[in-house]
């Protein structure tokens, strides 16, 4: 399999994760009954599970380097806001303030990935 193919497979897995994030966050603002639909909890984690097989793949070619090992942290970071502005924040505040970090964080995988630097913005 080529690198540059599986590279496609994750930049287009990572778009449509901003894109399921982003939809998910607008209705957890607007409290809709949107977010418990069967197929809203089971689509994003089949595309997780592709983005980051596809992740795994591209880290096993290229090996442990910095910004692998950047990434890999920063994804457990956006599990856990993620799973805190969608699901167990206990107030609205904490959600809107979880949604925005993980956007944040979100945002600091891209441009690692682009990069290829675990500090993208210096
Ligand atoms: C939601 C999570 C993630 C997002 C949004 C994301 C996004 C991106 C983007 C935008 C690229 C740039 C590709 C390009 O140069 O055009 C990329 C590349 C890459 N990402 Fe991710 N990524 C995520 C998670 C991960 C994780 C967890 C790992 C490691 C285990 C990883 C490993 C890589 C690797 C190895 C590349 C290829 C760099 C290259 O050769 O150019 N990514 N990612």
């Amino acid at each position: 399999m080529s690198y540059t193919l599986v590279k496609h497979v994750h930049v287009a897995a990572a778009a449509i994760v901003v894109l399921l994030f982003l939809l998910r966050g607008y209705w957890m603002l607007t409290e809709s009954p949107m977010l418990e639909r069967k197929w809203v909890r089971i689509v994003p984690h089949v595309n997780d599970t592709i983005l980051f097989a596809a992740a795994l793949w591209l880290a096993t070619e290229i090996g442990f380097v910095p910004f692998v090992a950047a990434k890999l942290a920063a994804l457990v970071g956006y599990i856990v806001l993620g799973a805190i502005a969608l699901r167990y924040g206990r107030t609205k505040a904490i959600r809107v303030a979880a949604f925005c970090a993980s956007i944040a964080v979100l945002g600091y995988l891209a441009a690692v990935g682009v990069t290829k630097s675990p500090t993208p913005f210096l």
